[in-house]
């Protein structure tokens, strides 16, 4: 592991020509979490996956929040900010291009908003179990931009209105948005594999 600004795990490409994953985990995970996912649903390709800065009672994320699904969206700014810089470091470290997240629950959020405050950062994003990180949006240029959101229709934590919220927000900024709601809650099922998998190919 290469000392930059963020403690993370990075794998090379095995096979050329695939974008990077950045893979970034949900609430209480670490940079180990995601890492079978981005094996399995994008062979061959470089995973970068940095762990969260922000400790919520022991448990890793990457921007703090008042209450469940009420961000501190100073904060929510600073940390996208800061991740953006990393992936900025890490692509001059190792050699990449602009990477592709791949985001599960605060990891996708963090992932929306370094969409809207850094399009620069990402060249595409997978949004799992995301919602709106931000109550003001900036004007961003996504043109260009892949995303797939991929929703629970019995998701506790995100109403779905939330997240048809976030896609049409996506959608008007520019991106190519693919947005999918599964009949389940908020934790990933095989179905979300076979979905990003399609989606990454
Ligand atoms: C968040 O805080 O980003 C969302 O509430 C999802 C979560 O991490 O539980």
């Amino acid at each position: 592991m290469t000392e930059l600004s963020f403690l993370h795990r990075y794998e090379p490409a095995t096979q050329p020509g695939r974008p990077p994953l950045l893979l970034l985990h949900g609430t209480g995970g670490d940079e180990n979490d995601l890492i079978p996912l981005g094996r399995m649903a994008a062979p061959g390709f470089a995973l970068l996956s940095p762990r969260g800065k922000v400790l919520e009672g022991g448990a890793a994320r990457f921007f703090r929040r008042l209450a469940e699904g009420v961000f501190d969206e100073a904060d929510v700014r600073f940390r996208a900010n800061e991740l953006a810089d990393f992936i900025a470091e890490a692509r001059e470290a190792y050699g990449l291009e602009a990477p592709v997240a791949v985001g599960f629950s605060n990891g996708a959020n963090i992932a929306a908003a370094m969409l809207l405050l850094r399009p620069e950062a990402l060249a595409g994003a997978a949004l799992l179990r995301a919602m709106v990180p931000l109550s003001e949006q900036p004007r961003a240029d996504l043109s260009g931009k892949r995303v797939l959101m991929i929703s629970g229709a019995m998701d506790p934590i995100i109403p779905a209105e939330n997240s048809a919220r976030l896609a049409a927000l996506l959608a008007s900024s520019g991106a190519d948005v693919q947005h999918e709601t599964l009949p389940t809650g908020h934790g990933l099922s095989q179905t979300d594999l076979a979905l990003l998998l399609k989606w990454l190919a």
